[in-house]
Protein backbone atom coordinates (compact mmCIF):
# COMPACT_ATOMS: atom_id res chain seq x y z
CA UNK A 1 0.00 0.00 0.00
CA UNK A 2 1.49 3.83 -0.80
CA UNK A 3 0.66 5.72 1.84
CA UNK A 4 2.79 8.83 2.89
CA UNK A 5 4.77 8.77 5.57
CA UNK A 6 6.30 11.47 7.92
CA UNK A 7 9.43 10.58 6.11
CA UNK A 8 8.22 11.26 2.98
CA UNK A 9 6.47 14.57 3.89
CA UNK A 10 9.49 15.65 5.44
CA UNK A 11 11.56 14.78 2.14
CA UNK A 12 8.71 16.60 -0.20
CA UNK A 13 8.54 19.58 1.97
CA UNK A 14 12.53 19.66 1.73
CA UNK A 15 12.63 19.54 -2.01
CA UNK A 16 9.52 22.11 -2.53
CA UNK A 17 11.23 24.94 -0.29
CA UNK A 18 14.36 24.23 -2.44
CA UNK A 19 12.91 24.51 -5.51
CA UNK A 20 10.29 27.00 -4.41
CA UNK A 21 10.73 29.68 -6.69
CA UNK A 22 9.71 27.19 -9.53
CA UNK A 23 7.15 25.92 -7.95
CA UNK A 24 5.88 29.59 -7.16
CA UNK A 25 5.69 30.16 -10.85
CA UNK A 26 3.00 27.18 -11.29
CA UNK A 27 1.01 28.45 -8.25
CA UNK A 28 -2.33 28.78 -9.12
CA UNK A 29 -1.58 27.26 -12.57
CA UNK A 30 -3.72 24.54 -14.58
CA UNK A 31 -1.43 21.68 -15.21
CA UNK A 32 -2.52 18.04 -16.25
CA UNK A 33 -0.61 15.30 -16.36
CA UNK A 34 -0.68 11.80 -17.78
CA UNK A 35 0.52 8.12 -15.77
CA UNK A 36 -0.15 10.31 -12.54
CA UNK A 37 -0.19 7.22 -10.55
CA UNK A 38 3.24 6.02 -11.65
CA UNK A 39 6.47 6.24 -10.32
CA UNK A 40 7.36 10.31 -11.76
CA UNK A 41 3.52 11.33 -12.03
CA UNK A 42 2.90 10.83 -8.24
CA UNK A 43 5.70 12.54 -6.57
CA UNK A 44 5.68 15.05 -9.51
CA UNK A 45 2.13 15.61 -8.66
CA UNK A 46 2.64 15.40 -4.97
CA UNK A 47 5.64 18.78 -5.66
CA UNK A 48 3.09 20.87 -7.68
CA UNK A 49 0.08 20.29 -4.97
CA UNK A 50 3.02 20.91 -2.53
CA UNK A 51 3.43 24.05 -4.35
CA UNK A 52 -0.30 25.14 -4.86
CA UNK A 53 -1.03 24.02 -8.46
CA UNK A 54 -4.05 23.13 -9.52
CA UNK A 55 -4.40 19.13 -11.04
CA UNK A 56 -5.66 17.16 -13.56
CA UNK A 57 -4.23 13.57 -12.66
CA UNK A 58 -4.72 11.34 -15.31
CA UNK A 59 -4.58 7.07 -15.16
CA UNK A 60 -5.02 3.97 -16.75
CA UNK A 61 -5.40 2.53 -13.37
CA UNK A 62 -8.09 3.74 -11.69
CA UNK A 63 -7.37 1.78 -8.19
CA UNK A 64 -3.85 2.80 -8.16
CA UNK A 65 -5.26 6.20 -9.11
CA UNK A 66 -7.31 6.83 -6.47
CA UNK A 67 -5.35 4.63 -3.59
CA UNK A 68 -2.53 7.38 -4.29
CA UNK A 69 -4.62 10.54 -5.19
CA UNK A 70 -7.91 10.01 -3.32
CA UNK A 71 -8.80 12.71 -1.37
CA UNK A 72 -6.55 15.71 -2.71
CA UNK A 73 -7.44 18.47 -4.05
CA UNK A 74 -6.84 17.36 -7.81
CA UNK A 75 -9.37 16.26 -10.48
CA UNK A 76 -8.60 12.68 -11.01
CA UNK A 77 -9.12 10.89 -14.02
CA UNK A 78 -9.54 7.63 -14.90
CA UNK A 79 -8.48 7.43 -18.77
CA UNK A 80 -6.61 6.11 -21.43
CA UNK A 81 -4.19 9.01 -22.89
CA UNK A 82 -5.00 8.04 -26.51
CA UNK A 83 -8.18 8.22 -26.47
CA UNK A 84 -9.13 11.28 -28.39
CA UNK A 85 -13.02 11.27 -27.23
CA UNK A 86 -11.79 11.36 -23.32
CA UNK A 87 -9.11 13.40 -24.11
CA UNK A 88 -11.16 16.42 -25.80
CA UNK A 89 -13.92 16.28 -23.04
CA UNK A 90 -11.32 16.53 -20.59
CA UNK A 91 -8.95 19.26 -22.04
CA UNK A 92 -12.53 21.06 -22.89
CA UNK A 93 -13.35 20.69 -18.69
CA UNK A 94 -9.56 21.16 -17.19
CA UNK A 95 -8.71 23.88 -19.93
CA UNK A 96 -5.03 23.34 -18.64
CA UNK A 97 -2.22 25.27 -19.48
CA UNK A 98 0.57 22.75 -18.78
CA UNK A 99 0.30 18.75 -19.84
CA UNK A 100 3.00 16.56 -18.85
CA UNK A 101 2.56 13.21 -21.08
CA UNK A 102 4.44 10.92 -18.58
CA UNK A 103 2.06 7.84 -19.36
CA UNK A 104 3.91 4.69 -20.74
CA UNK A 105 4.56 1.11 -20.35
CA UNK A 106 8.01 1.20 -18.76
CA UNK A 107 8.81 -1.99 -17.40
CA UNK A 108 10.45 -4.70 -19.53
CA UNK A 109 8.02 -6.81 -19.34
CA UNK A 110 5.47 -4.83 -20.64
CA UNK A 111 7.91 -4.43 -23.26
CA UNK A 112 7.92 -7.86 -24.81
CA UNK A 113 4.44 -8.59 -24.00
CA UNK A 114 2.45 -5.74 -24.61
CA UNK A 115 4.72 -4.02 -27.41
CA UNK A 116 1.85 -2.45 -29.50
CA UNK A 117 0.58 -0.60 -26.80
CA UNK A 118 4.06 0.50 -25.34
CA UNK A 119 4.18 2.61 -28.90
CA UNK A 120 0.65 3.56 -28.98
CA UNK A 121 0.49 5.03 -25.38
CA UNK A 122 3.64 6.97 -26.90
CA UNK A 123 2.78 8.08 -30.15
CA UNK A 124 -1.46 7.90 -30.53
CA UNK A 125 -1.35 9.81 -26.35
CA UNK A 126 1.42 12.44 -27.60
CA UNK A 127 -0.83 12.94 -30.79
CA UNK A 128 -3.79 13.50 -28.97
CA UNK A 129 -2.30 15.69 -25.99
CA UNK A 130 -1.02 18.12 -28.93
CA UNK A 131 -3.89 18.21 -30.68
CA UNK A 132 -5.71 19.20 -27.96
CA UNK A 133 -2.99 21.56 -26.84
CA UNK A 134 -3.52 23.78 -30.21
CA UNK A 135 -7.26 23.42 -30.01
CA UNK A 136 -7.55 24.64 -26.46
CA UNK A 137 -4.41 27.08 -26.18
CA UNK A 138 -2.19 25.30 -23.42
CA UNK A 139 0.98 27.00 -22.86
CA UNK A 140 3.60 23.88 -22.52
CA UNK A 141 3.43 20.39 -23.34
CA UNK A 142 6.53 18.56 -21.75
CA UNK A 143 7.08 15.49 -23.31
CA UNK A 144 8.70 12.17 -20.88
CA UNK A 145 11.34 10.88 -23.13
CA UNK A 146 13.70 8.26 -21.98
CA UNK A 147 17.57 7.93 -22.83
CA UNK A 148 17.06 5.03 -24.77
CA UNK A 149 16.14 7.39 -27.41
CA UNK A 150 19.92 7.22 -27.24
CA UNK A 151 20.10 4.30 -28.75
CA UNK A 152 24.01 2.41 -28.63
CA UNK A 153 26.80 4.21 -28.52
CA UNK A 154 29.68 3.19 -30.76
CA UNK A 155 32.60 3.76 -28.28
CA UNK A 156 32.88 2.57 -24.76
CA UNK A 157 33.66 6.07 -22.96
CA UNK A 158 30.45 8.05 -24.64
CA UNK A 159 28.89 10.19 -22.67
CA UNK A 160 25.37 11.65 -24.36
CA UNK A 161 24.96 15.11 -24.26
CA UNK A 162 21.51 16.35 -26.14
CA UNK A 163 23.12 16.03 -29.96
CA UNK A 164 23.39 12.85 -29.45
CA UNK A 165 22.36 9.61 -31.32
CA UNK A 166 23.05 6.54 -31.51
CA UNK A 167 22.22 2.79 -33.37
CA UNK A 168 18.55 1.48 -32.61
CA UNK A 169 18.21 -1.66 -34.49
CA UNK A 170 14.16 -0.80 -35.57
CA UNK A 171 13.74 -4.17 -36.99
CA UNK A 172 13.03 -5.55 -33.26
CA UNK A 173 10.78 -6.26 -30.89
CA UNK A 174 12.70 -4.51 -28.23
CA UNK A 175 13.20 -1.42 -30.54
CA UNK A 176 9.69 -0.51 -29.83
CA UNK A 177 10.07 1.72 -27.13
CA UNK A 178 12.67 3.95 -27.83
CA UNK A 179 11.42 4.05 -31.15
CA UNK A 180 8.10 5.57 -30.18
CA UNK A 181 9.89 7.91 -28.04
CA UNK A 182 12.31 9.06 -30.92
CA UNK A 183 9.13 9.19 -33.22
CA UNK A 184 7.07 11.54 -30.32
CA UNK A 185 10.05 13.69 -29.97
CA UNK A 186 9.58 14.22 -33.90
CA UNK A 187 5.99 14.74 -33.66
CA UNK A 188 6.36 17.10 -30.87
CA UNK A 189 9.16 19.10 -33.34
CA UNK A 190 6.01 18.76 -36.40
CA UNK A 191 3.36 20.63 -33.87
CA UNK A 192 5.82 23.05 -32.89
CA UNK A 193 6.53 23.67 -36.58
CA UNK A 194 3.36 23.22 -37.85
CA UNK A 195 0.98 24.85 -35.10
CA UNK A 196 3.66 27.07 -32.62
CA UNK A 197 2.64 24.24 -30.11
CA UNK A 198 5.56 24.82 -26.86
CA UNK A 199 7.28 21.88 -26.18
CA UNK A 200 10.12 20.27 -24.11
CA UNK A 201 11.39 17.21 -24.13
CA UNK A 202 12.39 15.29 -20.82
CA UNK A 203 15.32 12.49 -21.62
CA UNK A 204 15.30 10.53 -18.54
CA UNK A 205 18.27 8.51 -17.25
CA UNK A 206 16.75 5.14 -14.65
CA UNK A 207 14.97 6.55 -12.31
CA UNK A 208 14.11 5.01 -8.74
CA UNK A 209 12.57 5.64 -5.82
CA UNK A 210 9.59 5.61 -3.00
CA UNK A 211 6.59 6.13 -5.45
CA UNK A 212 7.79 2.87 -7.83
CA UNK A 213 4.92 0.78 -8.52
CA UNK A 214 5.64 -2.52 -6.91
CA UNK A 215 4.81 -4.69 -9.98
CA UNK A 216 7.64 -3.00 -11.98
CA UNK A 217 10.20 -4.99 -13.13
CA UNK A 218 12.98 -2.88 -14.31
CA UNK A 219 16.74 -3.99 -12.89
CA UNK A 220 16.74 -1.02 -10.32
CA UNK A 221 13.46 -1.67 -8.58
CA UNK A 222 14.05 -5.57 -8.90
CA UNK A 223 17.02 -4.50 -6.48
CA UNK A 224 15.36 -2.61 -4.46
CA UNK A 225 12.39 -5.17 -4.16
CA UNK A 226 14.44 -8.13 -2.84
CA UNK A 227 16.44 -5.54 -0.40
CA UNK A 228 13.12 -4.28 0.91
CA UNK A 229 12.19 -7.98 1.40
CA UNK A 230 15.10 -8.42 3.19
CA UNK A 231 16.36 -11.35 0.35
CA UNK A 232 20.13 -11.41 -1.45
CA UNK A 233 20.03 -9.58 -4.77
CA UNK A 234 20.07 -11.18 -7.94
CA UNK A 235 21.65 -10.28 -11.07
CA UNK A 236 20.82 -11.98 -14.16
CA UNK A 237 24.27 -10.51 -15.71
CA UNK A 238 28.06 -9.76 -14.55
CA UNK A 239 25.91 -6.44 -13.98
CA UNK A 240 29.22 -4.04 -15.82
CA UNK A 241 26.68 -1.88 -17.29
CA UNK A 242 27.50 1.93 -16.80
CA UNK A 243 23.75 4.02 -16.37
CA UNK A 244 22.85 7.41 -14.97
CA UNK A 245 20.38 7.23 -12.21
CA UNK A 246 18.43 9.90 -10.81
CA UNK A 247 16.08 9.87 -7.40
CA UNK A 248 12.63 10.35 -8.12
CA UNK A 249 12.08 13.70 -6.38
CA UNK A 250 15.11 15.04 -8.65
CA UNK A 251 13.85 14.05 -11.19
CA UNK A 252 9.73 15.50 -10.64
CA UNK A 253 11.94 18.59 -9.72
CA UNK A 254 13.71 18.79 -13.07
CA UNK A 255 10.62 18.24 -14.86
CA UNK A 256 9.32 21.44 -12.65
CA UNK A 257 11.59 23.42 -13.75
CA UNK A 258 11.35 22.27 -17.28
CA UNK A 259 8.02 23.49 -17.38
CA UNK A 260 8.90 26.77 -15.96
CA UNK A 261 12.10 27.28 -17.72
CA UNK A 262 13.03 25.02 -20.20
CA UNK A 263 13.88 26.59 -23.81
CA UNK A 264 11.01 25.98 -26.30
CA UNK A 265 11.67 22.86 -28.20
CA UNK A 266 14.22 21.71 -26.36
CA UNK A 267 15.50 18.37 -25.28
CA UNK A 268 17.24 17.89 -21.73
CA UNK A 269 18.87 15.11 -20.03
CA UNK A 270 17.34 14.43 -16.74
CA UNK A 271 19.37 12.19 -14.43
CA UNK A 272 22.11 12.99 -11.63
CA UNK A 273 25.39 13.47 -12.90
CA UNK A 274 26.76 12.25 -9.95
CA UNK A 275 24.92 8.83 -9.71
CA UNK A 276 26.64 7.57 -12.82
CA UNK A 277 26.74 3.87 -11.52
CA UNK A 278 28.00 0.45 -12.45
CA UNK A 279 24.38 -1.74 -12.19
CA UNK A 280 26.14 -3.84 -9.94
CA UNK A 281 27.64 -0.86 -7.77
CA UNK A 282 23.62 0.24 -7.53
CA UNK A 283 22.67 -3.25 -6.99
CA UNK A 284 25.55 -3.60 -4.23
CA UNK A 285 23.93 -0.14 -2.82
CA UNK A 286 21.28 -2.23 -2.17
CA UNK A 287 22.28 -4.64 -0.55
CA UNK A 288 24.35 -2.40 1.64
CA UNK A 289 20.99 -0.70 3.08
CA UNK A 290 19.45 -4.05 3.34
CA UNK A 291 22.30 -6.10 5.01
CA UNK A 292 22.23 -8.90 2.28
CA UNK A 293 24.55 -9.85 -0.12
CA UNK A 294 24.72 -9.75 -3.97
CA UNK A 295 24.51 -12.93 -6.04
CA UNK A 296 25.06 -13.59 -10.13
CA UNK A 297 22.73 -15.60 -11.97
CA UNK A 298 24.34 -16.52 -16.02
CA UNK A 299 22.41 -17.61 -18.67
CA UNK A 300 19.13 -15.02 -18.39
CA UNK A 301 18.08 -14.21 -22.12
CA UNK A 302 17.92 -10.22 -21.70
CA UNK A 303 16.20 -9.75 -24.95
CA UNK A 304 13.73 -11.89 -24.25
CA UNK A 305 12.78 -10.46 -20.99
CA UNK A 306 12.32 -7.26 -22.67
CA UNK A 307 15.73 -6.03 -21.23
CA UNK A 308 17.83 -3.39 -22.90
CA UNK A 309 21.13 -4.58 -24.15
CA UNK A 310 22.63 -1.46 -24.14
CA UNK A 311 25.97 -2.12 -21.87
CA UNK A 312 26.67 1.63 -21.76
CA UNK A 313 24.10 5.42 -21.09
CA UNK A 314 26.01 8.10 -19.17
CA UNK A 315 24.11 11.41 -19.56
CA UNK A 316 25.64 14.77 -19.71
CA UNK A 317 23.42 16.84 -17.58
CA UNK A 318 24.89 19.97 -18.11
CA UNK A 319 22.21 21.37 -20.25
CA UNK A 320 19.71 20.95 -17.40
CA UNK A 321 22.03 22.19 -14.65
CA UNK A 322 22.66 25.47 -16.70
CA UNK A 323 18.57 26.33 -15.75
CA UNK A 324 19.75 26.59 -12.39
CA UNK A 325 18.85 22.65 -11.77
CA UNK A 326 21.05 20.68 -8.84
CA UNK A 327 20.02 17.31 -7.80
CA UNK A 328 19.60 16.86 -4.01
CA UNK A 329 20.30 12.93 -3.87
CA UNK A 330 22.82 10.74 -5.05
CA UNK A 331 22.34 7.05 -5.57
CA UNK A 332 23.33 5.47 -2.18
CA UNK A 333 21.65 7.76 -0.27
CA UNK A 334 18.22 7.27 -2.36
CA UNK A 335 18.36 3.63 -2.45
CA UNK A 336 18.45 3.24 1.51
CA UNK A 337 16.07 5.96 1.62
CA UNK A 338 13.28 4.15 -0.94
CA UNK A 339 14.50 0.91 0.76
CA UNK A 340 13.47 2.63 4.68
CA UNK A 341 10.04 3.54 3.09
CA UNK A 342 9.06 0.54 1.60
CA UNK A 343 9.75 -1.46 4.40
CA UNK A 344 8.23 1.04 6.42
CA UNK A 345 5.01 1.00 4.22
CA UNK A 346 5.40 -2.80 3.12
CA UNK A 347 4.82 -2.16 -0.08
CA UNK A 348 6.06 -5.08 -2.06
CA UNK A 349 3.97 -7.25 0.72
CA UNK A 350 0.77 -5.92 0.43
CA UNK A 351 0.17 -3.84 -2.87
CA UNK A 352 -0.11 -5.52 -5.58
CA UNK A 353 -1.48 -2.97 -7.80
N1 LIG B 1 11.33 5.42 -14.58
C1 LIG B 1 12.33 5.51 -15.44
O1 LIG B 1 13.44 5.06 -15.16
C2 LIG B 1 12.15 6.23 -16.76
C3 LIG B 1 13.26 6.37 -17.58
C4 LIG B 1 13.11 7.00 -18.81
C5 LIG B 1 11.89 7.51 -19.20
N2 LIG B 1 10.82 7.37 -18.38
C6 LIG B 1 9.54 7.89 -18.88
O2 LIG B 1 8.93 8.68 -17.89
C7 LIG B 1 7.51 8.50 -17.93
C8 LIG B 1 7.01 8.10 -16.55
O3 LIG B 1 7.68 6.89 -16.16
P1 LIG B 1 7.40 6.17 -14.77
O4 LIG B 1 8.67 5.56 -14.35
O5 LIG B 1 6.68 7.07 -13.85
O6 LIG B 1 6.46 5.00 -15.24
P2 LIG B 1 5.46 4.09 -14.39
O7 LIG B 1 5.38 2.79 -15.11
O8 LIG B 1 5.83 4.08 -12.96
O9 LIG B 1 4.08 4.87 -14.55
C9 LIG B 1 3.45 5.03 -15.80
C10 LIG B 1 1.97 5.24 -15.54
O10 LIG B 1 1.33 5.40 -16.80
C11 LIG B 1 0.07 4.78 -16.74
N3 LIG B 1 -0.35 4.47 -18.10
C12 LIG B 1 0.14 3.56 -18.95
N4 LIG B 1 -0.51 3.60 -20.12
C13 LIG B 1 -1.44 4.58 -20.01
C14 LIG B 1 -2.41 5.12 -20.88
N5 LIG B 1 -2.57 4.64 -22.13
N6 LIG B 1 -3.18 6.13 -20.44
C15 LIG B 1 -3.06 6.62 -19.18
N7 LIG B 1 -2.15 6.14 -18.30
C16 LIG B 1 -1.36 5.14 -18.71
C17 LIG B 1 0.31 3.52 -15.89
O11 LIG B 1 -0.90 3.03 -15.33
C18 LIG B 1 1.28 4.05 -14.84
O12 LIG B 1 0.61 4.50 -13.69
C19 LIG B 1 7.25 7.46 -19.03
O13 LIG B 1 6.96 8.12 -20.23
C20 LIG B 1 8.57 6.75 -19.17
O14 LIG B 1 8.75 6.21 -20.46
C21 LIG B 1 10.91 6.74 -17.17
Amino acid sequence: MFERTEAYWNELTRYAAFHGETLDALRGRRVLITGAAGLIGTFLADLLLAGGSRLCLVDLDEDRLTQRFGGAEALLAAADATDPARMDELFDFFRPKYVVHAASNTSPADYAKKPVETMETNVLGTAVLLKNCVKYGADRFLFCSSVEAYGQPDSGDCVFDERFSGYVDCNTLRAGYPSAKRACEALCNAYAGQFGVDFVTARIGRIYGPTVIPTDAKAPTQFIRDAALGRDITLKSAGTQVYSYGYVADCAAALALLLVRGEKGGAYNVADSGSQEMLRDFAGFCAEAAGTQLAFETGFDLAAGGYSNITRAVMDTAKLEALGFRTLTHAREGVANTIRFLRETHAFEEDKS
